[in-house]
């Protein structure tokens, strides 16, 4: 079957195109020679997921799935969640996110974190989600130049390292985003293997 994975990101493709194996022929977007951005305009990552798969399926009437992501910080409320991306403001740098939220999380002993991926599906006219977690904690210094984002100052549970000192292998085995991806292949394995 054929699946438009609804991205610009070539790495994220790549690793996904990897995963679905020889079943599922995964297309990225700009296979199908679309290059727009789409605003993620919804407050929610369930939503921003949906709108994306949405936008792509009304244009091109096929089966697609999206994804978002947010890193979710106890001591913070749950934030910057849904606004990672432009947590220290539009257009900031994943240096500049990192610098504020070491910022915010000084002095703070709870150091409780989480990642969480979301998948929005439309499959043959329905819509479905799928959720990939991984908890951990905020260290108070940065660790590690692989990896993006929050990577340098994110440690998973059952780790001494960073996300940023992992081989990009092991963190996709147990990444929010590989966790998600697992559920979304798992369920279209089910259904059409
Ligand atoms: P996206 O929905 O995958 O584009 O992720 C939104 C934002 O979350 C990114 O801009 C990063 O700041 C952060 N993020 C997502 N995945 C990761 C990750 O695996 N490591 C570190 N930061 C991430």
């Amino acid at each position: 079957m054929e699946l438009v994975f609804a991205t610009n990101n070539a790495h994220k493709l790549r690793e996904v195109k990897e995963m679905a194996g020889s079943e599922i022929h995964v297309l990225g977007l700009d296979e199908l020679d679309f290059h727009e951005d789409i605003a993620e305009t919804e407050e929610t990552l369930e939503g921003n997921a949906l709108l994306k798969a949405r936008y792509i399926h009304q244009r091109f009437q096929k089966n697609v799935f999206a994804d978002d992501t947010g890193l979710e910080v106890e001591a913070l409320n749950g934030r910057p969640g849904v606004y990672s991306a432009r947590y220290a403001g539009e257009g900031c740098s994943f240096e500049d996110n990192v610098r504020k939220l070491l910022l915010e999380m000084k002095g703070q002993s709870n150091r409780k974190a989480r990642f969480r991926t979301v998948i929005a599906l439309i499959l043959e006219e329905k819509e479905y989600t799928f959720e990939g977690i991984v908890d951990g904690i905020i260290t108070r210094e940065r660790s590690g130049v692989g990896g993006f984002g929050y990577d340098p100052v994110f440690r998973p549970d059952g780790y001494t390292i960073s996300f940023a000192e992992m081989e990009a292998e092991t963190k996709n085995n147990i990444s929010h985003r590989g966790r998600a991806m697992q559920e979304l292949f798992r369920f279209l394995l089910s259904k059409y293997a």
